[in-house]
């Protein structure tokens, strides 16, 4: 499932409702569109006013509101996707019984959209039986339910109850949505960039933060794929599922890589490798007493990984490379992309501008992705994970 998204994100009124915030602004920033429906009680434990601005839309709680556009129903049908987080014991009973007293319950009766709650409610509460019942009834029913974790509660106490980190109910929700159309498959993917160590504490290496790269392993995890990872330097996280190999210079990353390509059926290489190294790898810290006042650094060329991986790629492997490309002009940064391709030898090359401010670091994307032959056969812009889902569809 990719592009962007209807979401409705109904709030029920719990303290953990300040953490719906969160829920709600990853869910923007992913570039997804997202509804808010909050229940009366919720709007004591956090302000319409946050919830709008985060959002970016009106947020809705009256039933009796709206009413010329049928909201009570307007808004579910709409949905790609319905999020309650967090989901009170009150609300998922509500939810269980069908009840539609109010809006959340008239929009999630209203709509045929994948279901998924975070339940944050108080130990004894979840562990009663009532809400054992109700949560048995609802996931009998398809709906995802994530979490609650164990951990510290709103008081002193502490045990199962606690909302999971918001990061977690995202994930959880866009995976509910994901079809597994890479169940079965093994997929390596390599994020980050590399450092090529000048002294023991230098280093030349680049502005690759892995966001590009594991995106698209936490995209091909969540679309049923076994991932490998190979994390160079990376400046974000790697959730839990993915198999992470850490690598810092191209030489690791070439060693990790040939021992981990033959598992793999779909091998994709966003790190940004280094094309050289420093000839000599000083074994103290150069100094700049000795070295004067100028420092001349003789480098030699790293091996190309991607392009041996693609020259003994097995048929039934596919390989795709990514490259990196600072021309201005649209032309010739296809230009250099289609050159590449064919230097390369790759299945598919996904090509990007870079820059000071693009490419590198920040959290959207804007890709071409061309086939052997240089045809364009994918454009995509928008954040890193919808632009992985864009790459991923090709592949799948
Ligand atoms: O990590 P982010 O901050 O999210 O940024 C993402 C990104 C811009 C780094 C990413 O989208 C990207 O473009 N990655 C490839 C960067 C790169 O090394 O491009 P290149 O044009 O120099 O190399 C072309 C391809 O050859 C790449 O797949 C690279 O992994 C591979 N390569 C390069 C050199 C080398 N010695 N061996 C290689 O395998």
């Amino acid at each position: 499932m990719t592009g962007r998204l209807n979401v409705v994100v109904g709030v029920s009124g719990g303290i953990a409702a300040y953490k719906a915030v969160a829920v709600i602004r990853a869910l923007v920033l992913a570039g997804h569109d997202v509804h808010v429906v909050a229940t009366e009680a919720a709007l004591r434990f956090v302000g319409k006013p946050t919830l709008e601005a985060i959002s970016r839309n009106p947020v809705h709680t009256d039933l009796y509101e709206g009413v010329a556009q049928v909201r009570h129903v307007a808004i579910g049908q709409a949905a790609d996707l319905i999020v309650v987080a967090p989901a009170t014991a009150h609300s998922i009973a509500k939810i269980a019984a069908g009840l539609a007293d109010d809006l959340l319950g008239n929009t999630i009766l209203a709509s045929s959209a994948p279901l998924v709650l975070a339940p944050a409610m108080h130990t004894e509460m979840w562990q009663n039986p009532a809400t054992v019942a109700n949560i048995a009834t609802l996931r009998a029913r398809g709906v995802t339910i994530v979490g609650p974790a164990i951990g510290q509660l709103t008081g002193s106490d502490t045990g199962a109850g606690r909302m999971v980190d918001p990061d977690d109910v995202v994930s959880a929700a866009l995976a509910a949505l994901t079809v597994q159309d890479l169940a079965g498959r093994r997929v390596l993917v390599t994020a980050g960039g590399t450092r090529e160590a000048l002294d023991p504490v230098r280093f030349i290496g680049n502005r690759s933060s892995g966001r590009q790269g594991v995106a698209l392993a936490v995209a091909a995890a969540s679309r049923g794929a076994e991932v490998t990872l190979l994390a160079a330097n990376l400046e974000v996280p790697v959730p839990t599922g993915i198999t992470r190999i850490d690598v810092v210079s191209a030489g690791d990353l070439a060693s990790a890589a040939a021992l981990e390509v033959n598992r793999a059926d779909i091998v994709i290489m966003a790190a940004a490798v280094a094309d050289y190294r420093p000839a000599v790898i000083a074994e103290a810290k150069i100094k700049k007493e000795s070295a004067g006042e100028r420092l001349t650094l003789e480098l030699v060329r790293n091996p190309d990984i991607l392009s041996s991986l693609s020259a003994s790629k097995r048929a039934d492997q596919i390989v795709v490379g990514f490259a990196a490309e600072t021309e201005p002009d649209d032309a010739a940064l296809l230009e250099a992309g289609r050159g590449k391709v064919a230097r390369k030898g790759c299945d598919y090359l996904v090509l990007n501008r870079v820059g000071w401010a693009e490419g590198f670091s920040v959290p959207d994307n804007d890709v071409v992705m061309l086939d052997l032959a240089g045809d364009i056969v994918m454009r995509a812009s928008g954040s890193k994970a919808s632009v992985a889902h864009r790459i991923l569809d090709r592949l799948a």
